[in-house]
Protein backbone atom coordinates (compact mmCIF):
# COMPACT_ATOMS: atom_id res chain seq x y z
CA UNK A 1 0.00 0.00 0.00
CA UNK A 2 1.72 3.21 -1.34
CA UNK A 3 1.70 5.69 1.90
CA UNK A 4 -0.91 8.40 1.39
CA UNK A 5 -3.52 5.47 1.86
CA UNK A 6 -3.19 4.25 4.90
CA UNK A 7 -4.10 7.06 7.12
CA UNK A 8 -7.11 6.53 9.28
CA UNK A 9 -9.46 9.55 8.60
CA UNK A 10 -11.04 11.03 11.35
CA UNK A 11 -14.47 12.84 10.92
CA UNK A 12 -14.85 16.17 13.40
CA UNK A 13 -18.02 17.88 13.28
CA UNK A 14 -17.76 21.49 14.27
CA UNK A 15 -20.01 24.04 14.54
CA UNK A 16 -20.13 25.97 11.37
CA UNK A 17 -20.07 30.39 13.85
CA UNK A 18 -18.37 28.76 16.79
CA UNK A 19 -16.27 26.21 16.19
CA UNK A 20 -15.30 24.27 19.24
CA UNK A 21 -11.51 25.70 20.64
CA UNK A 22 -10.60 22.25 21.75
CA UNK A 23 -11.59 20.56 17.97
CA UNK A 24 -9.63 23.58 16.32
CA UNK A 25 -6.26 23.06 18.52
CA UNK A 26 -6.74 19.42 17.95
CA UNK A 27 -6.80 20.48 13.84
CA UNK A 28 -3.90 22.98 14.18
CA UNK A 29 -1.90 20.39 16.05
CA UNK A 30 -2.31 17.85 13.13
CA UNK A 31 -0.91 20.52 10.89
CA UNK A 32 1.84 21.71 12.76
CA UNK A 33 2.86 17.83 12.97
CA UNK A 34 2.75 17.78 9.18
CA UNK A 35 -0.65 15.72 8.64
CA UNK A 36 -3.71 16.97 6.07
CA UNK A 37 -7.15 18.29 7.14
CA UNK A 38 -9.89 18.78 4.83
CA UNK A 39 -11.92 21.86 6.16
CA UNK A 40 -14.95 24.36 4.78
CA UNK A 41 -14.70 27.20 3.54
CA UNK A 42 -16.92 30.01 2.15
CA UNK A 43 -16.25 28.30 -1.52
CA UNK A 44 -15.47 24.88 -1.25
CA UNK A 45 -13.80 22.49 0.91
CA UNK A 46 -9.84 22.48 1.09
CA UNK A 47 -7.53 19.81 2.08
CA UNK A 48 -5.08 22.04 3.94
CA UNK A 49 -1.08 21.00 5.16
CA UNK A 50 1.49 23.63 6.32
CA UNK A 51 2.60 25.64 3.26
CA UNK A 52 5.85 26.07 5.00
CA UNK A 53 6.50 22.11 5.21
CA UNK A 54 8.07 20.71 2.11
CA UNK A 55 6.67 16.71 3.10
CA UNK A 56 3.17 17.89 4.41
CA UNK A 57 3.24 19.78 1.06
CA UNK A 58 4.62 16.62 -0.77
CA UNK A 59 1.90 14.48 0.93
CA UNK A 60 -1.30 16.53 -0.31
CA UNK A 61 -0.42 16.16 -4.08
CA UNK A 62 -0.02 12.73 -3.39
CA UNK A 63 -3.10 12.20 -1.45
CA UNK A 64 -4.86 13.78 -4.31
CA UNK A 65 -3.02 12.41 -7.34
CA UNK A 66 -2.74 15.83 -8.18
CA UNK A 67 -0.48 16.79 -10.81
CA UNK A 68 3.00 18.32 -9.75
CA UNK A 69 2.77 21.16 -12.16
CA UNK A 70 -0.66 22.36 -10.47
CA UNK A 71 0.29 25.00 -7.91
CA UNK A 72 -1.74 25.38 -4.43
CA UNK A 73 -3.38 28.32 -3.03
CA UNK A 74 -2.32 29.65 0.15
CA UNK A 75 -4.32 30.40 3.15
CA UNK A 76 -3.69 33.54 5.29
CA UNK A 77 -6.57 34.80 8.02
CA UNK A 78 -5.37 38.79 7.64
CA UNK A 79 -3.72 41.21 5.32
CA UNK A 80 -1.18 41.24 8.32
CA UNK A 81 -0.07 38.38 7.26
CA UNK A 82 0.99 38.93 3.73
CA UNK A 83 4.56 38.93 4.70
CA UNK A 84 4.76 35.21 5.87
CA UNK A 85 4.09 34.71 1.89
CA UNK A 86 5.15 37.64 -0.09
CA UNK A 87 7.94 40.26 -0.50
CA UNK A 88 6.16 42.54 -2.34
CA UNK A 89 2.30 43.13 -2.67
CA UNK A 90 1.79 45.83 -4.88
CA UNK A 91 -0.95 48.41 -4.45
CA UNK A 92 -3.61 47.03 -7.07
CA UNK A 93 -3.38 43.72 -5.15
CA UNK A 94 -3.65 45.43 -1.38
CA UNK A 95 -6.55 47.10 -2.76
CA UNK A 96 -8.32 44.09 -3.93
CA UNK A 97 -7.44 42.00 -1.04
CA UNK A 98 -8.93 45.46 1.16
CA UNK A 99 -12.26 45.32 -1.12
CA UNK A 100 -12.62 41.56 -0.69
CA UNK A 101 -11.03 39.98 1.84
CA UNK A 102 -11.94 38.07 3.75
CA UNK A 103 -13.91 36.26 0.93
CA UNK A 104 -13.37 34.12 -2.15
CA UNK A 105 -10.47 35.91 -3.91
CA UNK A 106 -7.14 34.53 -4.71
CA UNK A 107 -4.23 36.90 -5.98
CA UNK A 108 -0.98 35.44 -7.31
CA UNK A 109 1.61 37.46 -6.11
CA UNK A 110 5.67 37.23 -5.76
CA UNK A 111 6.56 33.76 -3.42
CA UNK A 112 8.31 34.69 0.15
CA UNK A 113 11.27 31.82 0.67
CA UNK A 114 9.49 30.28 3.71
CA UNK A 115 6.65 29.06 1.24
CA UNK A 116 7.48 25.70 0.31
CA UNK A 117 8.59 25.56 -3.20
CA UNK A 118 6.13 23.01 -4.46
CA UNK A 119 3.15 24.55 -3.15
CA UNK A 120 3.94 27.03 -6.49
CA UNK A 121 4.93 23.90 -8.94
CA UNK A 122 8.63 25.66 -9.47
CA UNK A 123 6.96 29.32 -10.05
CA UNK A 124 8.45 32.26 -8.69
CA UNK A 125 4.80 33.22 -7.77
CA UNK A 126 2.52 32.09 -5.15
CA UNK A 127 -1.52 32.49 -4.90
CA UNK A 128 -2.76 33.96 -1.54
CA UNK A 129 -6.31 33.84 -0.42
CA UNK A 130 -7.97 35.23 2.78
CA UNK A 131 -11.08 32.99 3.72
CA UNK A 132 -13.94 34.60 5.60
CA UNK A 133 -15.45 30.85 6.78
CA UNK A 134 -15.02 30.62 10.49
CA UNK A 135 -14.24 27.26 10.13
CA UNK A 136 -11.27 28.31 8.17
CA UNK A 137 -10.03 31.12 9.81
CA UNK A 138 -9.80 29.30 13.15
CA UNK A 139 -8.22 26.76 11.54
CA UNK A 140 -5.35 29.22 10.04
CA UNK A 141 -4.87 30.78 13.59
CA UNK A 142 -4.99 27.23 15.31
CA UNK A 143 -2.47 26.05 13.44
CA UNK A 144 0.08 29.34 13.39
CA UNK A 145 1.17 28.70 10.08
CA UNK A 146 -0.18 29.64 6.64
CA UNK A 147 -2.20 26.95 4.92
CA UNK A 148 -1.70 25.56 1.58
CA UNK A 149 -5.18 24.05 0.24
CA UNK A 150 -6.35 22.44 -3.01
CA UNK A 151 -10.14 21.82 -3.01
CA UNK A 152 -10.41 18.49 -0.77
CA UNK A 153 -11.34 16.37 -4.14
CA UNK A 154 -9.05 13.73 -6.25
CA UNK A 155 -7.38 15.02 -9.30
CA UNK A 156 -9.64 16.33 -12.08
CA UNK A 157 -13.16 15.56 -10.15
CA UNK A 158 -15.48 18.28 -9.28
CA UNK A 159 -14.49 20.19 -6.05
CA UNK A 160 -16.01 18.42 -2.53
CA UNK A 161 -18.51 20.75 -1.14
CA UNK A 162 -19.87 18.79 1.61
CA UNK A 163 -17.54 16.58 4.31
CA UNK A 164 -19.03 13.56 2.75
CA UNK A 165 -17.97 14.54 -0.87
CA UNK A 166 -14.03 14.51 0.58
CA UNK A 167 -14.78 11.17 2.46
CA UNK A 168 -15.79 9.97 -0.86
CA UNK A 169 -12.35 11.45 -2.41
CA UNK A 170 -10.28 11.18 0.05
CA UNK A 171 -11.11 8.62 3.22
CA UNK A 172 -8.28 6.86 4.63
CA UNK A 173 -5.42 9.41 2.94
CA UNK A 174 -6.07 12.20 5.04
CA UNK A 175 -6.14 12.67 8.66
CA UNK A 176 -8.66 14.35 9.68
CA UNK A 177 -12.24 16.14 8.28
CA UNK A 178 -13.66 18.86 9.89
CA UNK A 179 -17.83 18.81 9.34
CA UNK A 180 -18.98 22.39 9.32
CA UNK A 181 -21.71 21.95 6.84
CA UNK A 182 -21.95 22.14 3.33
CA UNK A 183 -19.71 24.92 1.91
CA UNK A 184 -21.19 28.34 1.46
CA UNK A 185 -20.73 29.09 -2.55
CA UNK A 186 -20.20 26.02 -3.71
CA UNK A 187 -17.69 27.33 -6.31
CA UNK A 188 -14.08 28.17 -6.18
CA UNK A 189 -12.53 31.72 -5.53
CA UNK A 190 -11.81 33.89 -8.48
CA UNK A 191 -8.03 33.92 -9.29
CA UNK A 192 -6.55 37.03 -10.80
CA UNK A 193 -2.95 37.87 -10.96
CA UNK A 194 -1.87 41.95 -11.94
CA UNK A 195 0.72 42.86 -14.33
CA UNK A 196 0.91 46.23 -14.41
CA UNK A 197 -2.19 48.41 -15.02
CA UNK A 198 -4.04 45.17 -15.92
CA UNK A 199 -5.76 42.12 -13.39
CA UNK A 200 -6.00 38.89 -15.35
CA UNK A 201 -8.50 36.56 -14.22
CA UNK A 202 -6.63 33.41 -14.26
CA UNK A 203 -10.18 31.39 -13.25
CA UNK A 204 -13.54 32.71 -13.29
CA UNK A 205 -14.93 32.19 -9.26
CA UNK A 206 -17.46 33.03 -6.93
CA UNK A 207 -16.54 37.14 -7.35
CA UNK A 208 -17.42 38.57 -10.46
CA UNK A 209 -15.59 39.83 -13.03
CA UNK A 210 -17.89 42.88 -12.61
CA UNK A 211 -17.53 43.23 -8.95
CA UNK A 212 -13.55 43.42 -9.82
CA UNK A 213 -13.88 45.85 -12.74
CA UNK A 214 -15.72 48.35 -10.05
CA UNK A 215 -13.33 47.90 -6.81
CA UNK A 216 -10.88 49.07 -9.53
CA UNK A 217 -9.02 52.63 -9.88
CA UNK A 218 -8.97 54.63 -13.22
CA UNK A 219 -6.24 53.25 -15.13
CA UNK A 220 -6.57 49.57 -13.97
CA UNK A 221 -8.38 47.20 -16.36
CA UNK A 222 -9.12 43.61 -16.35
CA UNK A 223 -6.99 42.13 -18.93
CA UNK A 224 -9.52 39.26 -21.11
CA UNK A 225 -10.34 36.18 -19.02
CA UNK A 226 -8.01 32.95 -19.98
CA UNK A 227 -9.27 30.05 -20.88
CA UNK A 228 -7.33 26.90 -21.53
CA UNK A 229 -3.86 25.85 -20.47
CA UNK A 230 -1.95 28.90 -20.78
CA UNK A 231 1.33 30.32 -19.72
CA UNK A 232 0.90 32.08 -15.80
CA UNK A 233 -2.04 29.62 -14.98
CA UNK A 234 -0.47 26.17 -15.15
CA UNK A 235 -3.14 23.36 -13.71
CA UNK A 236 -5.70 25.31 -15.87
CA UNK A 237 -6.66 22.16 -17.62
CA UNK A 238 -9.30 21.54 -19.99
CA UNK A 239 -10.58 18.82 -18.59
CA UNK A 240 -11.04 19.64 -15.02
CA UNK A 241 -13.67 19.44 -12.50
CA UNK A 242 -15.25 16.31 -14.12
CA UNK A 243 -17.86 13.78 -12.96
CA UNK A 244 -16.94 10.26 -14.07
CA UNK A 245 -19.62 10.03 -16.49
CA UNK A 246 -19.65 11.53 -20.22
CA UNK A 247 -21.31 15.28 -20.27
CA UNK A 248 -22.72 16.69 -23.26
CA UNK A 249 -22.45 20.43 -22.92
CA UNK A 250 -25.43 22.46 -24.82
CA UNK A 251 -23.89 25.93 -25.48
CA UNK A 252 -26.71 28.15 -26.49
CA UNK A 253 -28.57 31.28 -25.18
CA UNK A 254 -30.97 29.99 -22.89
CA UNK A 255 -34.45 29.24 -24.70
CA UNK A 256 -32.29 27.92 -27.68
CA UNK A 257 -30.67 25.72 -24.98
CA UNK A 258 -33.44 24.48 -24.01
CA UNK A 259 -35.40 23.33 -26.68
CA UNK A 260 -31.31 21.68 -28.07
CA UNK A 261 -31.20 19.81 -24.59
CA UNK A 262 -34.60 18.54 -25.21
CA UNK A 263 -33.28 17.36 -28.60
CA UNK A 264 -30.10 15.55 -27.16
CA UNK A 265 -32.01 13.62 -24.51
CA UNK A 266 -34.58 12.60 -26.67
CA UNK A 267 -31.90 11.53 -29.23
CA UNK A 268 -30.27 9.47 -26.13
CA UNK A 269 -33.44 8.18 -25.18
CA UNK A 270 -34.28 6.68 -28.23
CA UNK A 271 -31.24 5.19 -28.63
CA UNK A 272 -31.69 3.14 -25.29
CA UNK A 273 -29.98 5.34 -22.87
CA UNK A 274 -31.13 6.32 -19.44
CA UNK A 275 -29.90 10.02 -19.50
CA UNK A 276 -29.11 12.42 -17.10
CA UNK A 277 -29.52 15.87 -16.83
CA UNK A 278 -28.35 19.19 -14.79
CA UNK A 279 -32.35 20.98 -14.94
CA UNK A 280 -32.68 24.86 -14.59
CA UNK A 281 -36.10 25.31 -13.26
CA UNK A 282 -36.78 27.20 -16.36
CA UNK A 283 -36.54 24.17 -18.23
CA UNK A 284 -38.59 22.26 -15.82
CA UNK A 285 -41.65 22.11 -18.13
CA UNK A 286 -40.08 21.73 -21.49
CA UNK A 287 -38.13 18.34 -20.18
CA UNK A 288 -41.17 17.08 -17.80
CA UNK A 289 -42.35 14.23 -20.27
CA UNK A 290 -38.95 12.97 -20.86
CA UNK A 291 -38.76 9.28 -19.79
CA UNK A 292 -36.72 7.42 -18.75
CA UNK A 293 -34.37 10.45 -16.94
CA UNK A 294 -32.56 11.47 -14.04
CA UNK A 295 -32.80 14.90 -13.24
CA UNK A 296 -30.11 16.70 -11.01
CA UNK A 297 -32.00 19.77 -9.97
CA UNK A 298 -30.19 23.01 -10.38
CA UNK A 299 -32.52 26.18 -8.88
CA UNK A 300 -33.82 28.89 -11.36
CA UNK A 301 -31.10 30.35 -13.77
CA UNK A 302 -32.14 33.77 -12.65
CA UNK A 303 -30.76 33.36 -9.47
CA UNK A 304 -27.14 32.41 -10.15
CA UNK A 305 -25.90 32.12 -6.47
CA UNK A 306 -28.32 29.13 -5.89
CA UNK A 307 -27.00 27.29 -9.17
CA UNK A 308 -23.10 27.89 -8.25
CA UNK A 309 -24.09 26.42 -4.84
CA UNK A 310 -25.76 23.70 -6.18
CA UNK A 311 -23.75 22.66 -9.01
CA UNK A 312 -21.44 20.31 -7.91
CA UNK A 313 -23.75 18.00 -5.68
CA UNK A 314 -26.08 17.43 -8.55
CA UNK A 315 -22.81 16.38 -10.59
CA UNK A 316 -22.13 14.01 -7.78
CA UNK A 317 -25.29 13.09 -7.26
CA UNK A 318 -26.16 12.22 -11.25
CA UNK A 319 -23.00 10.58 -11.21
CA UNK A 320 -24.03 8.27 -8.54
CA UNK A 321 -27.07 7.45 -10.27
CA UNK A 322 -28.23 4.79 -12.35
CA UNK A 323 -27.32 7.63 -15.35
CA UNK A 324 -25.71 6.38 -18.75
CA UNK A 325 -24.74 9.51 -19.99
CA UNK A 326 -25.11 13.33 -18.18
CA UNK A 327 -26.18 16.47 -19.95
CA UNK A 328 -26.80 20.22 -19.55
CA UNK A 329 -26.99 23.15 -20.71
CA UNK A 330 -24.84 26.73 -20.35
CA UNK A 331 -26.66 29.67 -18.39
CA UNK A 332 -26.49 33.74 -19.42
CA UNK A 333 -22.69 34.73 -19.32
CA UNK A 334 -23.10 37.40 -16.96
CA UNK A 335 -21.60 37.51 -13.38
CA UNK A 336 -21.53 34.08 -11.91
CA UNK A 337 -22.61 32.87 -15.04
CA UNK A 338 -19.09 33.07 -16.53
CA UNK A 339 -18.04 30.37 -13.53
CA UNK A 340 -20.44 28.46 -14.17
CA UNK A 341 -20.27 28.20 -17.49
CA UNK A 342 -16.57 27.83 -17.18
CA UNK A 343 -16.97 24.56 -14.80
CA UNK A 344 -19.59 23.33 -17.24
CA UNK A 345 -16.83 23.30 -20.12
CA UNK A 346 -14.25 21.96 -18.50
CA UNK A 347 -16.46 18.86 -17.06
CA UNK A 348 -17.70 18.38 -20.45
CA UNK A 349 -16.49 15.25 -23.04
CA UNK A 350 -18.34 16.96 -25.57
CA UNK A 351 -19.62 20.57 -26.30
CA UNK A 352 -22.80 21.28 -29.28
CA UNK A 353 -24.25 24.50 -30.12
CA UNK A 354 -27.84 25.49 -30.27
CA UNK A 355 -28.25 24.19 -34.00
O1 LIG B 1 -11.95 28.42 -3.53
C1 LIG B 1 -10.83 27.97 -3.70
O2 LIG B 1 -9.96 28.59 -4.33
C2 LIG B 1 -10.50 26.60 -3.08
C3 LIG B 1 -10.54 26.74 -1.56
C4 LIG B 1 -10.12 25.47 -0.87
O3 LIG B 1 -9.74 27.82 -1.17
N1 LIG B 1 -9.23 26.13 -3.55
C5 LIG B 1 -9.03 25.70 -4.83
O4 LIG B 1 -7.74 25.27 -5.05
O5 LIG B 1 -9.89 25.71 -5.67
P1 LIG B 1 -7.32 24.43 -6.34
O6 LIG B 1 -5.94 23.95 -6.02
O7 LIG B 1 -8.30 23.40 -6.65
O8 LIG B 1 -7.20 25.49 -7.47
C6 LIG B 1 -6.19 26.49 -7.41
C7 LIG B 1 -5.86 27.01 -8.76
C8 LIG B 1 -4.85 26.12 -9.47
O9 LIG B 1 -5.46 25.18 -10.29
C9 LIG B 1 -4.04 27.10 -10.28
O10 LIG B 1 -4.56 27.23 -11.57
C10 LIG B 1 -4.22 28.43 -9.57
O11 LIG B 1 -5.17 28.26 -8.56
N2 LIG B 1 -2.92 28.82 -9.01
C11 LIG B 1 -2.37 28.45 -7.84
N3 LIG B 1 -1.14 28.97 -7.70
C12 LIG B 1 -0.90 29.71 -8.80
C13 LIG B 1 0.20 30.51 -9.24
N4 LIG B 1 1.30 30.65 -8.50
N5 LIG B 1 0.08 31.12 -10.45
C14 LIG B 1 -1.04 30.99 -11.20
N6 LIG B 1 -2.11 30.24 -10.84
C15 LIG B 1 -2.05 29.61 -9.66
MG1 LIG C 1 -9.42 22.01 -7.51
Amino acid sequence: MSPHRNRRTRVVRVDRDHPSPAAMADAGAVIRAGGLVAFPTETVYGLGANALDEEAVHSVFSAKERDAGDPLIVHISSVDSLVLVTDSASPTALLLFQRFAPGPLTVVLPRAAPVAPPVSAGLPTVAVRIPSHPVARALIEAAGVPIAAPSANRFMRTSATTAAHVLEDLDGRIDLVLDGGPADAGIESTVVSIEGKTVFILRAGAITAEEIATALPAGVTIGSPVTGSVAGSPGMLERHYAPRKSLTLVRAPSSLGRAALARELSTAIAAGQTPGVLVLDEDAATLSGLAPLIRGHLGPESDLGRVASRLYTAMRDLDRSQATELFARSVPPGGLGAAINDRLTRAAARIIGPE
